[in-house]
């Protein structure tokens, strides 16, 4: 249990929290006094996630982010459930490959959709209660270190979280005047399902490059390092900070490796 509870009384949505940052960020946040709504599409996922923090602490909804109606109708429950929402972690993404020669535009559609659409929706509803309430909220989105710099990933993933960027500074301008801070975290690579799945790798080998591209030596990036980037943004330990995407990348992205 954390020594100084940095979200007492807050309330959380967290989109994409039955696995990976998500899972990380709702254990986090709940530890740290929030109540959290866990909202996914993997139900069974999502079910045990709440039930390893406790229903007094989490519930679970579905909510596939880019549906409109879904996202409007998770943020009423959280509202209907626990009062209030002071924090939205628009944290759900997917990630595919293909080459620019072969891209497969169906896949370009649905990254846009998922990353783009789904992380719009989830500033929009959170942004709508926010506004209507006077709720001086924190919004969170999470972007990629492929948000600053081209690395491994497809042309669709790079576009769409250059794009997450896009929308945390133009949320961060038009909330501003209402007291709602937007930012982002901009992690490089952990071996979660999304990655392993997309690069087609065991967790194992892929931590071993990941680890072995990497700038910063003597520290593996887990879930929880970009959820205590997540955290610090959710809290008022951020109050005066907006419109800003932190990479959590041990400085890969300040720098070019010349050998
Ligand atoms: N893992 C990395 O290396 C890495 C690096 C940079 C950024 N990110 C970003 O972190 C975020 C979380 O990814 P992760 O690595 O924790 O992956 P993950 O696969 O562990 O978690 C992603 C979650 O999103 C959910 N999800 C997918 N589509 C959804 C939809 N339409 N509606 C609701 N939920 C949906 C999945 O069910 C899953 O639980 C993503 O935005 C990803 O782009 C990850």
């Amino acid at each position: 249990m954390a020594n100084k509870l940095r979200l007492e009384g807050k309330v959380a949505i967290i989109t994409g929290a039955a696995s990976g940052i998500g899972e990380a960020s709702a254990r986090l946040f709940a530890e740290h006094g929030a109540r959290i709504v866990v909202a996914d599409i993997q139900d069974e996922l999502g079910l045990k996630v709440v039930e390893s923090i406790g229903a007094d602490k989490a519930s679970y909804r579905h909510c596939d982010v880019t549906d409109e109606k879904q996202v409007e109708d998770t943020v009423a429950y959280a509202v209907e459930k626990y009062g209030t929402l002071d924090i939205m972690f628009s944290n759900v993404g997917t990630l595919n490959f293909c080459s620019v020669l072969d891209m497969d535009m169906m896949a370009f559609d649905e990254t846009m959709a998922i990353n783009v659409r789904g992380s719009a929706l989830a500033v929009k509803h959170a942004a709508r209660f926010m506004v209507d309430k006077k709720i001086r909220g924190s919004i969170i989105c999470n972007a990629s270190l492929e948000s600053i710099v081209a690395g491994a990933a497809s042309l669709a993933y790079i576009a769409s979280k250059h794009a997450v960027v896009g929308i945390v500074k133009a949320a961060a301008r038009e909330l501003g005047g209402h007291g709602i801070r937007v930012n982002g975290v901009s992690p490089y690579g952990i071996a979660t399902p999304l990655v392993c799945k997309a690069y087609g790798l065991d967790a194992g080998p892929l931590e071993a490059a990941i680890y072995g591209n990497g700038n910063l030596k003597g520290v593996r990036l887990s879930t929880m390092h970009v959820a205590q980037s997540a955290l610090f943004f959710a809290s008022d330990e951020s109050a005066y900070t907006s419109g800003q995407n932190l990479a959590v990348d041990g400085g890969l992205s300040s720098i070019l490796k010349l050998q």
